[in-house]
């Protein structure tokens, strides 16, 4: 992809659908997309960085999602422990910062300890951001800034809100694609999403590589956004 002529957004970000039906297509249980989904999420994560991307969030586990079959949403979990740490130190020994966004409350201990233990932030030059949603849900994201609001008791602004969201100090996402043929958000980033370019694309995610990623920034490329201007 030649970066010159290519407009980069600031803020990607994936809802990541379609691992299950991949894995299904060629007869393997669910487990094994999830795991090649796994695979991808990290590599399309390094090539937004080298593109320019500053921001990259991936919607890993919607509040929904918790109530898939016991084995997978384990399985899930399982792939969290396998590759988190490592990547993570990666990712934080090469100057990037790791945020995690939703309700970690009620998920598993060890899970809650690896994120406290593994989230730093790189110093002030962070070239990139990588942001999981786990456990994430949209509309419990608002209502728990709302909550946070009213303890304050202060009349609060757009911008004062924002400060109350998972996503605070985070720019909200330029261009969110969403894989595996469906055309909704799936309550990802709701209040974040007001002016983002939407792309959806049949793709399935593990198949959603470099080549479909500058796809996606290419025709992002061509939208004009007027953030309600004329
Ligand atoms: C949607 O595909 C995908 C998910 C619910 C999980 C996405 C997770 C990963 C890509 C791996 C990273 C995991 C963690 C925990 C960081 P689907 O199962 O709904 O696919 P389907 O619609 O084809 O059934």
């Amino acid at each position: 992809m030649n970066k010159k002529k290519t407009l980069v957004p600031q803020h990607v970000a994936i809802i990541m659908d379609g691992n299950g039906r991949w894995a299904k297509r060629r007869l393997l249980p669910r487990a094994v997309g999830h795991s090649e989904g796994m695979k991808n999420m990290i590599s399309l994560a390094e090539h937004a960085r080298k593109l320019g991307v500053k921001y990259f969030t991936v919607y890993a586990l919607s509040t929904e999602n918790l109530s898939r079959p016991k084995e997978e949403i384990e399985g899930l979990f399982n792939l969290f422990r396998k590759y988190f740490s490592q990547n993570v130190q990666k990712l934080i020994n090469s100057g990037a910062s790791v945020k995690v966004i939703g309700d970690l409350s009620s998920l598993p201990k060890d899970i809650i300890n690896l994120i406290d233990v593994e989230i730093k932030k790189c110093k002030d030059d962070c070239d990139f951001t990588f942001i999981i949603a786990l456990n994430y849900g949209g509309r419990s994201e608002i209502i728990n800034a709302v909550n946070k609001a009213v303890t304050l008791g202060e009349k609060i602004s757009e911008q004062s809100f924002e400060k109350l969201l998972y996503t605070v100090d985070v720019p909200s996402p330029d261009l969110i694609i969403r894989t595996g043929g469906e055309f909704r958000l799936s309550n990802f980033l709701l209040w974040q999403a007001a002016y983002a370019e939407l792309y959806f694309t049949k793709v399935y995610f593990p198949d959603f590589g470099e080549k479909e990623f500058d796809e996606a920034l290419e025709e992002y490329g061509k939208r004009e956004r007027r953030f309600g201007r004329v």
